[in-house]
């Protein structure tokens, strides 16, 4: 059972919303997925509590440095993936997190210049490499991306980011009002009304890809049996 965690330790750089957009699809799917929400804002917590039952998705609220190791080991069995959302700041839970990870997914604002709050991730992986010989897969995952920007800018600011050996995903994640809009509603990408959320197919890919990416990295075979069908929300909130 894969542990990742998402890590920046920058406030608004996407970490609550990937979390969101990979367990949702990832339990869609068939998987059971545990959340560790160590975040104090309670962003997931809340969405958990206002979506009602979600299949397959178990979220852990205020889990802290000491607590982290213990949910990880109780729930081990009845857990496919483990999803760490970390607070927004430089925080002791970091680098406990990363000790537990499989692997780490660092977001970074496509568009923003300051990747300051990644590079520190960054420098945390590669010093527990360098002294503690301690190895830990991450990837960036480029995050908020706009629409229109072209294929051939992401790929130039994945190019840069490869030349320094930092692995990027090669799906970016776009900026899109149901990635917004489902912290206020509740519910997954499918529960939401095409109608009232625009490019919902769209942002519905987006998180396909994201999780189809993660998958082959990560992979976890299921039985037949947790196949999914019929709708992911067995009790609307
Ligand atoms: N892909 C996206 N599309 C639209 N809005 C986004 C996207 N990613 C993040 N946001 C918005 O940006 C803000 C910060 O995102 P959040 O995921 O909470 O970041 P973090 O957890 O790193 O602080 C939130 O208001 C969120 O709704
Ligand atoms: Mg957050």
């Amino acid at each position: 059972m894969p542990v990742i965690t998402f890590a920046n330790t920058k406030g608004g750089a996407g970490k609550t919303t990937a979390v969101l957009l990979l367990s949702t699809e990832l339990a869609r799917r068939g998987y059971r997925v545990t959340i560790l929400d160590a975040d104090p804002q309670h962003w997931i917590s809340r969405w958990h509590e206002i979506s009602g039952n979600i299949r397959n998705i178990s979220v852990i609220d205020s889990v802290t440095t000491a607590s982290l190791p213990l949910h990880i080991s109780e729930n081990k069995g009845s857990t496919d993936y483990f999803i760490i959302d970390l607070p927004g700041d430089r925080n002791p839970l970091l680098a406990t997190a990363i000790g537990l990870s499989d692997h780490v997914l660092i977001p970074i604002q496509g568009c923003a210049m300051d990747a300051r709050g990644g590079a520190q991730v960054l420098e945390l992986l590669q010093c527990l490499a360098e002294r503690e010989r301690v190895h830990i897969a991450h990837s960036v995952v480029l995050t908020r991306v706009n629409s229109l920007v072209t294929t051939r800018a992401l790929q130039t600011i994945k190019a840069l980011l490869n030349e320094r050996q930092v692995p990027v995903l090669e799906t970016a994640i776009i900026e899109r009002s149901a990635f917004r809009d489902i912290f206020d509603c509740g519910g997954t990408l499918q529960s939401m009304d095409p109608a009232r959320v625009s490019n919902l197919d769209k942002a519905q890919e987006n998180a396909r890809a994201f999780a189809e990416e993660m998958m082959r990295m990560l992979p976890v075979r299921l039985p037949a049996s947790a196949r999914l069908t019929g709708p992911l929300i067995s009790r609307a909130a």
